[in-house]
């Protein structure tokens, strides 16, 4: 059982893998600058698993106070969040994104090298894969990006592998997540976008509450089922596991290694919402707009690797996503506060 410090914890995906980690023994511990989440994460965890975990408001940026962090709680393994997420707005701020994204991936290894933390879990994403591959994307295919965001992947991955060839102590697990949507079954925690929603679900979720009018579906003439776009949707509970998997992976002394965190079943726009409108009972209104630059037709994992090396199996289906997803959104109108 291990203390690990889960940056950019109190995050969507944070909170979560701070769930399992508590139901599986392990403490977390909570980094965040709250640029884009709150602490009142940490009381929703502790109603769910009784346990509140510390929760340390603190910039990725700051290496020295990062290595006091792994220093003063004996810190094991990091699980590194912390970043920004915006594909579009990645676009309009690629400093931001370049300074977060990769400084602080920079900054949490110096301070892991200064204080002898040798474990590191990255947060990366199916988008390094770029527009070119072919699905199922398996873990061997060349990496590339389309925007600043993914650019920012790709290299925190580079940065990661780079440092783990010069230092021989270093251990790390790349997680390549495919889309992640749902929320914690008890409604207590989920994703809470500020703005307007850059992704599916919780733009649909919006609609559903009577905050947007209707979803835009950007293409309906794709070489799939029923013409729009297909993703790989995985539920925020299962890709908590996969953390859960590969954090104890790691621990347990193997080596390196990347994988794709995904059900490998590719989803339409219209199957999703479809599925949402049965799981909520809410009619989704949408219109049908032209195809959005960039976008591809079809993108889902080849999960054999994970499920090969760390025994990863998903075990939510499509309608436990939008069911989950829809408790939280109509529970938690305002998101973490108050109504
Ligand atoms: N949600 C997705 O669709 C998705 C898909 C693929 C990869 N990812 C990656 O997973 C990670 C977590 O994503 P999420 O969906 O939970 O996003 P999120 O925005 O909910 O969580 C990220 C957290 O990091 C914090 N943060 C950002 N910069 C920081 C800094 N400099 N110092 C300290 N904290 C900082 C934010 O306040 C936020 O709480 C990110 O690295 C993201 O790129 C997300």
């Amino acid at each position: 059982m291990a203390n690990i410090l889960l940056t950019g914890g109190t995050g969507y995906i944070g909170a979560h893998t701070a769930v399992v980690l508590i139901e599986s023994g392990h403490t977390p511990i909570l980094l965040d600058n709250f640029s884009n989440s709150t602490p009142k994460v940490a009381e929703r965890i502790q109603v769910i698993t009784g346990v509140k975990p510390m929760v340390i408001e603190q910039d990725v940026l700051d290496t020295a106070a990062l290595v006091d962090v792994l220093n003063t709680h004996d810190i094991q393994a990091v699980i590194h969040f912390a970043a920004h997420k915006a594909v579009g707005e990645s676009v309009e701020k690629p400093l931001s994104y370049y300074q977060n994204n990769v400084m602080g991936t920079l900054s949490v290894l110096a301070a892991m090298a200064q204080a002898g933390v040798h474990h590191i879990v990255l947060s990366s994403s199916a988008t390094v894969y770029g527009e070119n591959g072919v699905p199922p994307m398996s873990e061997d295919a060349p990496l590339s990006a389309t925007n600043p965001y993914g650019q920012t992947k790709v290299m925190m991955e580079q940065i990661i592998r780079d440092v783990a060839v010069a230092d021989k102590t270093l251990r790390y697990a790349m997680l390549r997540y495919f889309n992640p949507v749902g929320a914690h079954p008890s409604g207590q925690i989920g994703e809470h976008p500020r703005g307007i929603p850059n992704n599916l679900m919780p733009y649909v979720q919006q609609v559903a509450i009577g905050l947007r009018e209707k979803l835009s579906v950007f293409g309906n003439d794709y070489p799939t089922a029923d013409g729009t776009g297909e993703r790989d949707y995985i539920h925020v509970m299962d890709l908590a596991r996969g953390h859960v998997l590969a954090v104890n992976h790691l621990l347990a002394g193997n080596d390196s290694f990347t994988v794709n965190l995904g059900t490998g079943k590719p989803v339409t726009v219209l199957q999703m919402v479809q599925a949402f409108e049965q799981a909520s009972g809410k009619p989704i209104a949408y219109t049908i707009a032209p195809r959005r630059a960039g976008d591809v037709a079809s993108v889902y994992a080849n999960p054999q690797l994970a499920r090969q090396l760390l025994g990863f199996e998903t075990e939510y289906t499509i309608s436990d996503m939008c069911r989950d997803a829809w408790v939280w959104q109509s529970r938690n109108p305002n998101g973490y506060d108050e109504a």
